[in-house]
């Protein structure tokens, strides 16, 4: 029996074209990208999770970044405006797959920008990061769409990393993970703890103490199974070639 359910996209046969910002391009190994997108799949259903499947986009090299096409919170999904304006192709068969589930839908419009790898939700706080993909005016409309629902949006500056959520995510205690060379300013964190591995700073909180993080990350791992979580490390490294994490690879309709 799942408890919630993730909206995921089987990778493109295009993903080695993926954008690039922070990273130099290094060979994407398609076969191997397509055995770890089934292992995290498989990971997430094994942890509880139904993982449904959006429309393939085969001709959108990032499409399997699904979670940068919305943000869901609550009975809302606010379509995004990717930043990258190739990726807005993206947008049409992942508002497809999030309607047919009943959600409402909004969008973000010209001029704002928004990337749902930028938004880091923890209860009624949503912090946004500003930067490469993100502008003030795609973090305004956000924070309008979300305060009926009882959302306060907090604008955080990114420049070191693509996304909010390629530097920070949040554990189940509202605690903040980041890595302190890729988070410009930590102290917008009530609650900080610095990971010694880039690749650690995000985590999907699963169910029950159970934490996603990626494989190539063991020290933070470490560091988290003291604090008493259970680690469930996935090896992404295809998609970490192209600035991807754990948390890019879904959109976790948890309600809020
Ligand atoms: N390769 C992920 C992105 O640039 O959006």
């Amino acid at each position: 029996m799942f408890q919630q359910r993730a909206l995921v996209r089987p990778p493109s046969p295009r993903l080695a074209e993926g954008l690039l910002t922070h990273l130099e391009r290094v060979p994407v190994d398609a076969q191997l990208a397509t055995r770890q997108w089934a292992d995290y799949r498989s990971a997430l259903h094994d942890n509880g999770w139904e993982t449904l499947l959006a429309p393939a986009a085969d001709e959108c090299p990032d499409g399997v970044f699904i979670e940068d096409t919305m943000v869901v919170y609550g009975d809302l999904a606010v379509i995004t405006r990717p930043g990258a304006v190739s990726r807005r192709l993206e947008l049409p068969g992942a508002e497809l797959a999030i309607r047919t589930l009943g959600y409402r839908t909004a969008r973000i419009t010209d001029p704002g920008t928004l990337d749902g790898g930028d938004v880091l939700k923890h209860d009624r706080t949503v912090w946004v990061g500003i930067g490469g993909r993100t502008n003030t005016a795609g973090a305004d409309q956000l924070a309008r769409l979300l305060a009926p629902l009882g959302a306060r949006v907090v604008p955080v500056t990114l420049t070191k990393v693509l996304h909010l959520k390629s530097a920070a995510t949040a554990l189940p205690d509202g605690t903040v993970l980041g890595h302190p060379d890729f988070v410009d300013d930590p102290a917008v964190f009530p609650h900080f703890l610095a990971v010694p591995e880039p690749e650690g700073a995000h985590v999907v909180s699963l169910n029950d103490g159970r934490l996603l993080i990626s494989a190539a990350a063991p020290r933070t791992t470490e560091q988290l199974a003291a604090l008493g979580y259970t680690m469930v490390p996935v090896d992404i490294s295809e998609f970490e070639k192209l600035e991807g994490c754990v948390t890019c690879l879904s959109v976790r309709l948890r309600g809020v």
